[in-house]
């Protein structure tokens, strides 16, 4: 009635060992953490500088359910980004109704790659959804310092037709215009104020936005104007309004 989208999950687990095969636990952990980042909810959103209090999103209004977990031991130590988690004829597990669904898949290694995500543009496909490496997935017994379950947020937000806040160049556009501009992309725990900016007045960039590339404890907050374009994606005309 308030607007709020609960979105359903189906989380397809990949394993070769034990750690890989991600518990029920550690599913609705990370599951709790998504509904508390999205609703604004986290406690560390007490950390959002006084500069952006004005333009957080606070609550997104966008929410999530675990529908089923699929779970499938393999034999590959090594996952790409080629999708070849989303096909059972290449070993991995088909996603469940894309279109009504929001597939995830975990696998135990991609290299030194935490998660990827596919935009919105390619709804309703077989490979549409998420991947996250085991390691960085919910929080107990995740690795440091990607070990707030924060991947999968960052992640999501590009599921929703979220850009990374630098807009993938120079100074780019992520297509929300309250995000100050930046020069690239910020790492590790930056502290505030960061002034990376392009506008030439002394003013900090928005490093703590969930779609930086700072360390989960360095992200809490998305901007007012990333909620409204995550949720017209949810909308009646939107590309996931089957969700
Ligand atoms: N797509 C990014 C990567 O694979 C994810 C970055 C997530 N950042 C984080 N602090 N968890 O590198
Ligand atoms: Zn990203």
């Amino acid at each position: 009635a308030d607007g709020t989208v609960d979105i359903p999950v189906v989380v397809n687990v990949l394993y070769k060992t034990s750690a890989e095969n991600i518990s029920d636990a550690r599913i609705a952990e990370q599951i709790a953490i998504l509904n508390a980042d999205f609703g604004g909810t986290n406690t560390d959103a007490s950390k959002i500088p006084t500069e952006f209090s004005g333009v957080k999103a606070g609550d997104t209004k966008v929410r999530f359910h675990l529908v089923k977990t699929v779970r499938k031991a393999t034999t590959k130590t090594k996952w790409g980004t080629n999708d070849a988690m989303k096909k059972s004829s290449t070993g991995g597990i088909d996603a469940t109704t894309p279109n009504s669904y929001f597939n995830l898949w975990i696998v135990g290694n991609m290299g030194g790659i935490l998660g990827y995500a596919t935009f919105p543009e390619s709804s309703g496909l077989w490979n549409d959804g998420v991947v996250i490496a085991a390691p960085y997935f919910g929080k107990t017994g995740a690795t440091a310092p990607y070990n707030l379950g924060r991947t999968a947020t960052h992640e999501v937000g590009h599921y929703l037709n979220l850009r990374h806040i630098w807009g993938d160049a120079s100074c780019g556009n992520d297509l929300v215009a309250d995000t100050p501009t930046q020069t690239g992309a910020n790492y590790g725990k930056p502290t505030y104020p960061l002034y990376n900016t392009c506008s030439g007045t002394s003013r900090s960039v928005m490093f703590m936005n969930y779609m930086d590339y700072v360390d989960d404890a360095a992200m809490f907050m998305f901007s007012a104007g990333q909620k409204v374009r995550a949720q017209s994606v949810l909308t009646s005309t939107g590309a996931r309004s089957g969700l």
